[in-house]
C-alpha cells in the first residue's frame, strides 16, 4: 500500500492546525471540518458517494456488487488533543482513504458495501466526553447530553456544534442501522510500547478501556497570602493536591492492579502569586478494563475527595462528564486479522487497548476490529508522537485483506 500517498495526506492533515507547538486541531472547531473536507475530497476523487451526517461524522461509500448488501467499514477520527501528535486517528483515516484507492484501482468490487468513515469529535480532551461522533452513530446521544457538556470556555457542545454547521437537534438521525453492517475494522497507532518493544509490526487488539471522567470543583477562601496565618487557611489548592496524590496511591494499591488515574487538568484562581488559591477546578480520568471497577474507583475517589474537603473547610461539587464501559472484541474479527496478518508475512500480537476509540462505540452496532500498528517509544498525546509511513501502509494491507476476508465469509453465506 502506498507509504508515500500516506505520508502526502498526513503532511496535509498536520498542516490544519492552530498555530504553536504540535497539532491542535480540537473536536467541532472549523479545523476539524477543514480535514473532513480533505477527506471528502480524496474519496470523492475516487468515485465514491461522500456525505456527512448530523454529527459531523464524514462516510464514503462503495458500492459492492450485490444490490443492497450490508456494509463492512474501516475508519477513525481527525480531531486531535492540544499540542498532540501528526498520528493519533489520523493514521486510521489514512489507512481507509488508501484501502479505497487500493480497491478502485484495483478493478476488484467486493460484493457487500464498503464504507470509510472520518468520525468527528473524537478526544474527550474538548468537552471529557470521548467518541462523540461515533457515539451519535451508536445512537446513544441526545440533545439535552449535547447541551450539559461546555468547554473549558464554556461553550457547550451543542454550541460548537452549530457554530461549524452541524445540527445537534437532529443528532438522532447520525445513528447507523445494525441491520445494514456486518463488520468494523479501525487502524490506529499503538500508543504504548508493546509492539516495538517485541519487533512486531501488528497488533489484533482484543479489549478496549473503559473510562469515568469527572469534574472536579473545589470552593475555598482567597485571601492575602501575607496576612492570613497558615492556621486560618481554607486553601483549594492544598486541598487539591492532597486529591491529587490520593489518586496516585489508590491507583498503584493492591486491588488496582492496571487501573490508571490522571489529573491532567488543574485551573487555578486567581492565580496570583500574592492570593491564596480561592477556587481550583481539575478533571479526573479513572481507565480500566474491569468495569465495575472503573466506577467503583471513580465513586471511591469522590467519598475520598469530600473527606479531605471537609477537614479543610472547602466545599466541593463533582460532576460525570464522561463514562464509557471497556468492551472485548469479538474473536472471530480477532481470528480474521490475525489470519490477514499470517497471510502477509507480517509478525503480528494481540494485544489490549488503554485508550478509547471509536470502535468501542460502533461494537453496539456491529462486530468491531482493531489493527494497532507501532508507535516508536510509545509517545502520544504529545508532538513527538511518530510511527513510521511504512508501517502504516503495512497496517493497511492487513486491513484490506481483512476486509476482503469479511466480504468472502458474507459471499459464500449470502
Ligand atoms: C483517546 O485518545 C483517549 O483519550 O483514549
Ligand atoms: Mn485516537
Ligand atoms: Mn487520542
Amino acid at each position: 500500500m502506498g507509504a508515500g500517498h500516506i505520508e502526502k495526506l498526513i503532511d496535509e492533515f498536520a498542516a490544519l492546525s492552530e498555530p504553536g507547538t504540535g497539532v491542535t486541531r480540537l473536536g467541532y472547531s472549523a479545523l476539524e471540518r477543514e480535514a473532513h473536507a480533505v477527506f471528502a475530497r480524496e474519496l470523492s476523487a475516487l468515485g465514491l458517494t461522500v456525505w456527512t451526517d448530523t454529527a459531523g461524522n464524514t462516510v464514503a461509500e462503495l458500492p459492492g456488487r450485490v444490490e443492497g448488501a450490508p456494509a463492512i467499514g474501516t475508519g477513525s477520527h481527525l480531531d486531535s488533543v492540544p499540542q498532540a501528535g501528526r498520528f493519533d486517528g489520523i493514521a486510521g483515516v489514512c489507512a481507509a482513504i488508501e484501502a479505497a484507492r487500493a480497491v478502485v484501482s484495483s478493478g476488484w468490487r467486493p460484493r457487500a458495501t464498503w464504507r470509510f468513515v472520518a468520525f468527528a469529535a473524537e478526544e474527550g480532551a474538548r468537552f471529557g466526553q470521548a467518541c462523540n461522533g461515533s457515539r451519535a452513530a451508536a445512537g446513544i446521544v441526545s440533545p439535552p447530553q449535547l447541551d450539559a457538556l461546555a468547554d473549558a470556555h464554556g461553550v457547550t457542545m451543542t454550541e460548537a456544534m452549530r457554530a461549524v454547521g452541524l445540527e445537534p437537534g437532529r443528532i438522532a438521525e447520525s445513528r447507523w442501522n445494525s441491520e445494514e453492517w456486518l463488520a468494523f475494522i479501525e487502524l490506529h497507532i499503538e500508543q504504548g510500547t508493546v509492539l516495538e518493544a517485541s519487533d512486531t509490526v501488528i497488533g489484533v487488539v482484543d479489549a478496549i478501556s473503559g473510562s469515568t471522567r469527572l469534574l472536579v470543583r473545589l470552593d475555598g477562601v482567597a485571601s492575602h497570602t501575607g496576612g492570613t496565618p497558615m492556621h486560618q487557611r481554607q486553601d483549594a489548592l492544598v486541598a487539591a493536591a492532597e486529591c491529587v496524590l490520593l489518586c496516585e496511591r489508590v491507583a498503584t494499591d493492591a486491588t488496582h492492579h492496571g487501573t490508571r488515574v490522571t489529573v491532567g487538568r488543574l485551573d487555578v484562581h486567581p492565580g496570583s502569586i500574592t492570593t491564596i488559591p480561592g477556587r481550583v477546578a481539575f478533571t479526573i480520568d479513572v481507565r480500566d478494563f474491569d468495569s465495575a471497577r472503573q466506577r467503583r474507583t471513580a465513586h471511591l475517589l469522590d467519598d475520598r475527595f469530600r473527606q479531605i474537603c471537609a477537614e479543610r473547610g472547602v466545599g466541593i461539587d463533582t460532576t460525570i462528564i464522561g463514562d464509557t464501559s471497556p468492551v472485548i472484541l469479538p474473536v472471530d474479527l480477532v481470528d480474521t486479522i490475525v489470519r490477514a496478518a499470517r497471510d502477509l508475512d507480517l509478525p503480528y500480537r494481540l494485544l489490549s487497548s488503554g485508550a478509547s476509540h471509536d470502535s468501542q462505540q460502533i461494537s453496539r452496532i456491529t462486530r468491531t476490529g482493531m489493527i494497532f500498528v507501532p508507535s516508536v517509544g510509545g509517545l502520544s498525546h504529545v508532538p513527538e508522537e511518530t510511527t513510521s509511513f511504512a508501517d502504516i501502509a503495512r497496517g493497511t494491507d492487513v486491513l484490506v485483506r481483512a476486509m476482503a476476508a469479511v466480504d468472502a465469509e458474507w459471499g459464500a453465506l449470502a
